[in-house]
């Protein structure tokens, strides 16, 4: 069975981690989106807030679950027995860090693969940081994000 983990904070899912998500699942028998619980970084939703989120919103897509990880993400998939780490790319300038990421995976474990997708052109400005800074502020997040995740944000900045 091919299974691929797609790696990420997902402080919230966006549109974009979506169409990655569900291209990814039709290339493998399983993908497992990993959601990073990451106590030094301050995020806006809860690691099971954020769990949940990514659940409500890929259950149309069968073969994808959804899991968290703290660590390395090379012994979650290890755990996992999976081989593929799946990345989005939305512009060069995401390149160099994913390049060091996975060059750095490869050399923990020579077995494992990073695959690139390139985001959808519709999404490539689209970021998790972006969508909250403009949230902040009021301003429209409306289509960048699944409509529970906009009503969520809505909620934490008072709209
Ligand atoms: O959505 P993000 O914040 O860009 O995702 C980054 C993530 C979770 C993929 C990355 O930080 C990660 O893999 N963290 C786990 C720790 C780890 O394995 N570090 C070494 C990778 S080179």
């Amino acid at each position: 069975m091919r299974i691929a983990v797609c790696p990420g904070s997902f402080d919230p899912v966006t549109n974009g981690h979506l169409d990655i998500i569900a291209r990814a699942s039709k290339m493998f028998d399983k993908v497992i989106v990993a959601v990073l619980h990451n106590s030094s970084k301050n995020s806006l939703f809860t690691l099971e807030e954020r769990v949940e989120m990514l659940r409500i919103n890929c259950e149309g897509i069968g073969n994808v679950e959804v899991d968290s990880f703290s660590g390395l993400l090379i012994d979650f998939l290890k755990l996992k027995d999976a081989h593929v780490i799946i990345k989005g790319l939305r512009a060069v300038s995401d390149f160099e860090y994913e390049m060091q990421m996975a060059l750095m995976n490869r050399k923990l474990d020579a077995d494992i693969e990073t695959v690139f997708m390139m985001t959808s052109s519709k999404y490539s400005y689209l970021s998790s940081s972006l969508v909250k800074e403009v949230a902040r502020h009021k301003g429209c997040i409306h289509g960048l994000v699944p409509n529970m995740v906009e009503e969520e944000l809505k909620k934490r900045f008072n709209i």
